[in-house]
Parts: structure tokens; C-alpha cells; sequence
């Protein structure tokens, strides 16, 4: 065994999250500016799998005997378990410590970075590594047992680190950013677990199949005509097709009034254009910006009550 190190990034959601939950298309982008980081360390004989959260200030070991009763089962032993049987190893003597700077329930994937940096470091550690299809069918795998129903999205634009035009079920397709464009994020700083809104919404589309499935493949057919403004080089046009998503994403009730006082305040200050991004209730809130506005908007953003704030160009 040797020592490993593996990272895996945020991810934002520019277009078509819940719909892509029902197999319409989405676009999502990795998000480098928070990572999440795992170091794995060969421990001495006999003392086993355990991984050091110092973030939370946790220490936990890893049985390969399912032991569900811990909150953080699931975010940190279970995608470890899973690693291990899938490569068929016993447990190893392995001190693993992860750290994030990825936010939690906030629509930044959190979860599935985490899972992501600690099985790469477990697999390199073994002299193992997984592919990252492989890699990635393991996450989500973990991200069910997350939330449900996941579409796979989070999983896909984390383990590949690329930017993603994802339909559910179907291989992820890489497209081509023909000019940069630069975004700003604000975070409500309102916690909201992925797995509430998108069985909400399940409801909502059970309950209301014929207002409701019109929504979803009009949210697909924006997720649709703002890859084709990505690939002809018009970033431009993706802030009305923002404007319109969120409007989409309030009739299925997943903004908040956090959210859509954060849009209002970014479009105020000049963005082309503002959505929320990933689950929604909560968490962050994307805009569109000149490159040189991301400053004034920024210190909007703030002025409106983000708890945090940063910008990134996607190129
Ligand atoms: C969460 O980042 C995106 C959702 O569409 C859920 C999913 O696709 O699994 C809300």
C-alpha cells in the first residue's frame, strides 16, 4: 500500500435540474474554486480502515460490516463499503482523512465530491485505481442512498471534472464552450437537503401530471437551446434562458423567497441573468455576468443578504 491523495470539485447545475430527474436534458459545470480532499495514509498492522473528518471533528472506522447508525454512514463509511466490495479487498490498514470546502445541502455537490475523493484515494492507496466509469456508476450508487432518485448529473460532472450535457440513463456528453463565459454564486446560506425537493417535486408531478410534465420538457428545451448558445459562442443568450428556467423552477416550487430576493438583487445590479442552482429551497443561487461586473455583483449579492460569494469563468 502506498500513501494517495485525490480531490474531486463542486459542481453547479447552469440549466435543467429536477427535469433532468424526468430525462430531460441538463447542463452542469465542475466548480474547482471548492474541492473537497482525501489523503490516504497506510496505517500500522492490525489497526484497520478509519477515516479522520477534522472538519467535523470526527473519527470513524470503516468495518466492511454495515453499521447505518452513524449520521455520517452515508457520506463518508458507505462509499468506502461499497469501494471495497467492488474491488473485492478486505479492509485495509488505512488512515484516510478527508476535508471539504464544499458546502453542505447547499446544491454544490457536496456529497458526491466526498465520495469521490475518498474512493479514489482508497483505490490508488490499493494500487487500484478505478476508471472513472467505473468511479462514477459507484457514486451513484452512493448518491442514492443520498437522495432517492437521483438523476446521476452530480456524480457525472464531478468524477469526469468536465463540463456536461447529461440526460439521464444515457452516457454523459462532453460539449464544446466555444467563449468563456463568468458567473457569480451566492449562497442563501439556507441549508436544504437535495432529497426533500426532489421528492416534493415527485409528489407535485404525481399529483399535477398535466400542469406539471409540460413544465419539465420546457425546462429540457432550455437546457436544449442553451447548449447551442454555449457551442456557437453566444454566452449572452443563456441570461434570458436563466431568467425563464428560474420562473420554470418557482412554478415547481423549489425557489424560496432567500432565492429569489438573491436574483432579484443580482438582475438589479446588472446580471444578465439569474436561476438557482441544484436542489433549490436553499443553497445557491447562479447569475450571469460581464466579466467585468462580477465585483459590483458580488457586493450586490452580498448587500442582499449571501452568506457567501464567489465568481468563476467556465471555459
Ligand atoms: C441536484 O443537484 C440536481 C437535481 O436535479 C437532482 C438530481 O438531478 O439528482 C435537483
Amino acid at each position: 500500500m502506498q500513501t494517495a491523495r485525490a480531490h474531486a470539485p463542486g459542481k453547479v447545475i447552469l440549466f435543467g435540474e429536477h427535469a433532468v430527474v424526468y430525462h430531460q436534458p441538463a447542463i452542469a459545470v465542475p466548480l474547482a474554486a471548492v474541492q473537497a480532499r482525501a489523503e490516504a495514509i497506510p496505517d500500522d498492522l492490525g489497526s484497520g480502515l478509519t477515516v479522520h473528518a477534522p472538519d467535523v471533528n470526527r473519527v470513524l472506522r470503516v468495518t466492511g460490516d454495515l453499521d447505518q447508525s452513524d449520521p455520517l454512514y452515508n457520506a463518508l463509511i458507505y462509499p468506502l463499503e461499497l469501494a471495497l466490495a467492488a474491488l473485492n479487498a478486505p479492509v485495509p490498514d488505512l488512515a484516510i482523512t478527508i476535508r471539504s470546502s464544499i458546502p453542505i445541502a447547499s446544491g454544490l455537490g457536496s456529497g458526491a465530491a466526498l465520495a469521490t475523493a475518498l474512493v479514489r484515494a482508497l483505490a490508488l492507496a490499493l494500487g487500484r485505481p478505478l476508471s472513472n466509469s467505473a468511479l462514477n456508476a459507484l457514486i451513484y450508487e452512493v448518491e442514492k442512498r443520498h437522495h432517492g432518485n437521483p438523476s446521476g448529473i452530480d456524480n457525472t460532472v464531478i468524477v469526469y471534472e468536465r463540463p456536461v450535457y447529461f440526460v439521464r440513463g444515457a452516457p454523459p456528453t462532453p460539449f464544446t464552450i466555444a467563449a468563456p463565459f463568468t458567473f457569480v454564486i451566492g449562497d442563501t446560506g439556507v441549508n436544504s437537503p437535495t432529497h426533500l425537493t426532489v421528492g416534493d417535486v415527485g409528489r407535485l408531478v404525481e399529483a399535477e401530471p398535466e400542469r406539471v410534465t409540460p413544465i419539465f420538457a420546457h425546462i429540457g428545451a432550455i437546457a436544449d437551446q442553451a447548449r447551442a448558445a454555449i457551442e456557437a459562442g453566444c454566452p449572452a443568450a443563456l441570461g434570458p434562458l436563466m431568467n425563464e428556467n428560474q420562473t420554470l423552477l418557482r412554478a415547481l416550487t423549489v425557489s424560496s423567497p432567500e432565492l429569489d430576493d438573491l436574483c432579484a438583487a443580482a438582475l438589479r445590479a446588472g446580471a444578465l441573468g439569474a436561476k438557482l442552482s441544484g436542489g433549490g429551497r436553499g443553497g445557491n443561487m447562479i447569475a450571469l455576468v460581464a466579466p467585468d461586473q462580477a465585483p459590483v455583483i458580488a457586493g450586490a449579492l452580498r448587500d442582499a443578504g449571501a452568506t457567501a460569494v464567489f465568481a468563476t469563468t467556465v471555459r
